[in-house]
């Protein structure tokens, strides 16, 4: 993925854009198709069979003309005219209902099915990728990147099976018949054609960057839209409305003038096209006429290839134009194709199994993390240990690394070296579900759905029973918060807005410590507190942390807290001081006072303010 990006970053690549690109997009378009595979190419035979139909009418219309001299000359009607004829109208009637049949039936009700199915595969796949693909991705980017997928391809569909593949099917059943019909009328006509896909050659090659660009463009424009949208409150509070529209006009600017330039650029290199399309086409009639005159062709021919000829020069600037329309339409699809291969999931190995017990010992054996695309190790050679029905304690300065030992345990990251082990097996052995579903977290900033109290509440576990529900807004203490009734008027049925937009911190906080607590209750084994406590008042939070001492011991779970309030940190059995990356003294809070050391300094920066300091 990494690499990808930065191809993309590069710039394009004319050679990337010709035929091979156009070839590599529908590749990738196939594979998305997947399941509609099937209907297509049962399409695609249909759609033979009705090119050749719309190619019979015209031939009929040949034999018909080949006729008139004799009818002409003998003054009757032969049977055999009457025939054709009938034939005639009974082929057109039979294309028209055929491609009615095809398009409608097969390729309309296909699309359709593709559109419901495409934004669900592409949902599950996001969810699927790993935090380090969201982490770098902003949402808008990520957005528009399916949604602009989703529409192209239904474009491309709509465009291969309505234009250019009928078109193409035409055009090489036409060519054949006009070079049996007569090879020098047939190879004049064709002539123009080879530097008529030149010209469109060197079309796409001065285009495709600036599709490229433009598409880029719309990811960014569409980057920034969301994200003034999703911190609106920081924009107003700092007064950057301006800035915010400055900088979404300065973009879509960019994208106008882009856009203005492709259509300008296309409508030329078409215009010049058909231009020598067609002077071949009248060079061909001409001769035609001539060869007729000189007893050399027959005039059904002629008639043939002026019937057909419009028609298939209609369907090269139709090919050609859709052809570019398609190939910006793939940049889309191979972005999304991009998305799709995105090979950064947190997967299960093929041995992995879930065991028949746990006890619940936890070991960081050296490990060493760095995020994706960084150098510099956050951890290195870190060890750690939480004993089954432990209180453990993660302590130290901002940014050393807390919240990130925290994800590595729930294995949302894998380790780079060492490993970390549950019960002495590797956590990277062990069903992935299985064992994420052994936490219940509260993370530092607590991710709030736009619904009820109630679901964010029993997120983890929705058949959550209402008994489970009352001890857990109970241990929560969101019934005193829910107790100021115009706070709250619908209760647990109260909307909580976009992340939880209408709750205070503290309030947010409290959901994310009930939704753990329902998570616990319904066998999650080990409880994470990152800061989760830190945006509640002193009494608030001394009732919460006495309530989680208490179902240590009542549930049998181990707990995780990471903290810079020494309130917190006193109780734990063991706390763990990591600095530079290692864990840089361990024991009791006593037994760390007593060393004199890097705690005992942040402990006495805590009494006298913060701790972070
Ligand atoms: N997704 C990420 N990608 C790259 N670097 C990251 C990412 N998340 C965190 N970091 C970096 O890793 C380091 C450790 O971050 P972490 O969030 O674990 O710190 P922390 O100890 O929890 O800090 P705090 O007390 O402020 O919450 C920091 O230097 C941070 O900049
Ligand atoms: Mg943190």
């Amino acid at each position: 993925m990494e690499a990808v990006m930065a191809n993309w970053e590069d710039g394009f690549r004319y050679e990337d854009k010709g035929l091979s690109f156009f070839l590599t997009g529908i590749k990738n378009f196939w594979k998305l198709v997947g399941p509609e595979q099937r209907a297509m190419k049962l399409g695609f035979y249909w759609l033979i069979v009705t090119q050749l139909l719309a190619l019979a009418f015209p031939y009929f219309l040949k034999l018909i003309f080949d006729d008139l001299p004799e009818v002409l000359k003998s003054g009757t009607i032969s049977t055999r005219l009457i025939c054709f004829i009938i034939i005639m109208f009974a082929v057109k009637i039979s294309a028209i209902l055929v491609t009615l049949f095809v398009k409608e039936t097969i390729f309309i009700k296909g699309v359709i099915r593709l559109e419901a199915w495409w934004p669900v595969l592409a949902q599950s796949k996001l969810l699927a990728l790993s935090l380090g693909y969201h982490e770098r991705e902003n949402t808008g980017k990520k957005i528009s990147k399916i949604e602009k997928g989703i529409e192209r391809m239904v474009e491309i569909c709509v465009k291969l099976s309505w234009d250019i593949l009928p078109q193409f099917i035409y055009l090489v059943a036409n060519l054949t018949c006009m070079m049996i019909l007569d090879w020098r009328l047939g190879l004049l006509f064709f002539l123009p054609f080879a530097p008529a896909y030149w010209i469109n050659k060197r079309y796409y090659e001065r285009m495709s960057g600036d599709w490229e660009k433009w598409e880029k463009k719309k990811e960014e424009s569409s980057g920034y839209f969301t994200q003034s949208l999703l911190n609106i409150r920081t924009v107003q509070d700092f007064v950057q409305e301006r800035r915010e529209k400055e900088r979404l006009q300065t973009v879509r600017e960019c994208m106008r003038d882009l856009d203005t330039d492709i259509n300008m650029t296309e409508r030329y290199y078409i215009m010049g096209i058909r231009i020598v399309l067609n002077v071949f086409f009248l060079a061909t009639i001409a001769l035609g006429v001539y060869f007729v005159l000189m007893g050399q062709t027959k005039v059904g021919t002629v008639v043939f290839i002026i019937t057909t000829g419009n028609v298939t020069i209609e369907g090269l600037g139709e090919i050609f134009n859709n052809y570019s329309k398609i190939l910006r339409n793939l940049v889309s699809v191979n972005r999304l194709t991009e998305i799709m291969n995105d090979d950064t999931e947190i997967t299960n190995s093929s041995t992995a199994f879930v065991p028949t017990t746990t006890i619940g010992d936890i070991r960081f054996d050296k490990i060493s993390f760095n995020y994706p695309g960084k150098d510099q190790a956050v951890l290195e050679f870190f060890d750690l240990q939480i004993a089954p029905r432990q209180m453990i304690a993660l302590v130290g300065r901002s940014g050393e690394g807390k919240t990130t030992v925290a994800k590595l345990l729930c294995r949302v990251y894998d380790v780079n070296h060492g490993r970390i082990t549950l019960d002495g097996i590797d956590i990277r052995q062990l069903d992935r579900d299985w064992y994420r579903r052994l936490f219940a977290i509260v993370q530092q900033d607590v991710d709030v759905f736009d619904a009820t109290l109630l679901e964010n509440i029993t997120y983890a576990c929705r058949d959550a029973t209402p008994a489970q529900v009352d001890e857990a807004i109970r241990a929560a203490h969101i019934h005193t918060m829910m107790e100021k009734q115009d706070r709250f008027p619908d209760g647990l049925a109260t909307q909580v807005g976009e992340r939880g937009i209408r709750l205070s911190g503290g309030e947010r906080q409290r959901v994310g410590i009930a939704r753990a607590y329902i998570a616990l209750l319904n066998g999650a084994k080990f409880l994470v507190l990152d800061e989760a406590t830190s945006s509640l008042d002193s009494e608030t939070e001394l009732a919460i942390q006495s309530m989680l001492n208490s179902i240590r011991k009542k549930l049998d779970v181990s707990i995780v807290a990471i903290a810079h309030r020494l309130s917190t940190i006193r109780k734990a059995d063991m706390i763990y001081v990591i600095d530079g990356g290692q864990v840089a003294e361990s024991g009791s809070h006593e037994k760390l006072l007593a060393q004199n050391g890097l705690y005992s300094r942040l402990v006495e920066l805590q009494k006298l303010g913060d701790l972070r300091k």
